[in-house]
């Protein structure tokens, strides 16, 4: 459990800041049921490391396996509802003057929660686009408009006959530039950090949290485990964000 005391120098912390950076991964999505990037995963998919099919190099070498495990993420993401933290950090965004979320997770559930001022750093599970972005970057296509044999791998692209991919980042490809963009400016700018649910192992994301401390920023990490970010943080609260952040909230509210 939570010391009560540190919530409240978290609540004053928020309270008091004047652009509010809130970066997010997948432990933020957790309790509403989507396993993290490093949980083991169930049943059919237990055998295979995210890490290995999340690469386009495994997509080319095997399109199907690769859409089929996408298909089965996409799936846990649509039955998915937003948790307590997630509305908490909606809330925060309409009770403070400057507040963007980062976030690194590829459901939408910070914006089925109310969010607003989102930036997905990963893509979206949602959107489909064209492995060749073959109409520009990116070529995104709503297959729900599509018929295709789904035996034999991913639906190939309307406009070039290629494949569709899901509309995410993969290991080893660079981020969308306006999403980078926004990123870097708001973590320059910020006063406040809050990392919330993130391993802290994968860049440019991992880095954004040293940079805002650089340029001053006061760093608040909420996670039940440390992390690389954990060193770098001036308050950590060691719990799970679907119950920390409600309480954070409150505190918040009691400041109003
Ligand atoms: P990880 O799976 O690496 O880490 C999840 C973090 O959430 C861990 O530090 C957990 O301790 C923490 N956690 C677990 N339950 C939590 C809870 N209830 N509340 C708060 N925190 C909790 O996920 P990310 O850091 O998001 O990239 O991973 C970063 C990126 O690496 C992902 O976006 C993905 C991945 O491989 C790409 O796909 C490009």
């Amino acid at each position: 459990m939570v010391d009560e005391i540190l919530i409240q120098k978290v609540a004053d912390l928020l309270h008091n800041s004047r652009h509010l950076v809130i970066l997010t991964g997948a432990g933020v999505s957790k309790e509403s049921g989507v396993p993290t990037f490093r949980d083991a995963m169930d049943g059919l998919w237990a055998r295979f490391d995210p890490q290995q099919l999340a690469t386009a190099s495994a997509f080319k070498e095997n399109p199907k396996l690769v859409w089929d495990w996408y298909e089965y993420r996409r799936g846990m993401v649509r039955d998915a509802k937003p948790n307590p933290g997630h509305v908490a950090l909606a809330e925060l965004e309409k009770r403070l003057p400057n507040v963007i979320v980062i976030t690194q997770n590829v459901d939408d559930l910070h914006e089925q929660a109310g969010s607003i001022n989102v930036v997905h750093l990963h893509g979206k599970i949602a959107q489909t686009k064209c492995f060749y972005n073959c109409q520009g970057d990116p070529t995104l296509v709503d297959v729900s408009t599509l018929t295709w044999d789904k035996e034999s791998g991913p639906p190939p692209c309307p406009h070039c006959g290629r494949w569709l991919r899901p509309d995410v980042v993969w290991f080893g490809e660079i981020l969308p530039a306006e999403a980078l963009d926004a990123a870097h400016t708001a973590s320059a700018l910020c006063d406040v950090m809050m990392v919330v649910g993130t391993s802290g192992l994968v860049n440019p994301a991992a880095s954004f949290p040293l940079y805002a401390r650089s340029r001053g920023a006061q760093i608040i990490e909420v996670n039940p485990q440390p992390t690389p970010i954990t060193d770098i943080a001036h308050l950590h609260l060691e719990g799970p964000s679907g119950e920390v952040l409600p309480r954070v909230l409150n505190a918040v509210l009691e400041r109003a």
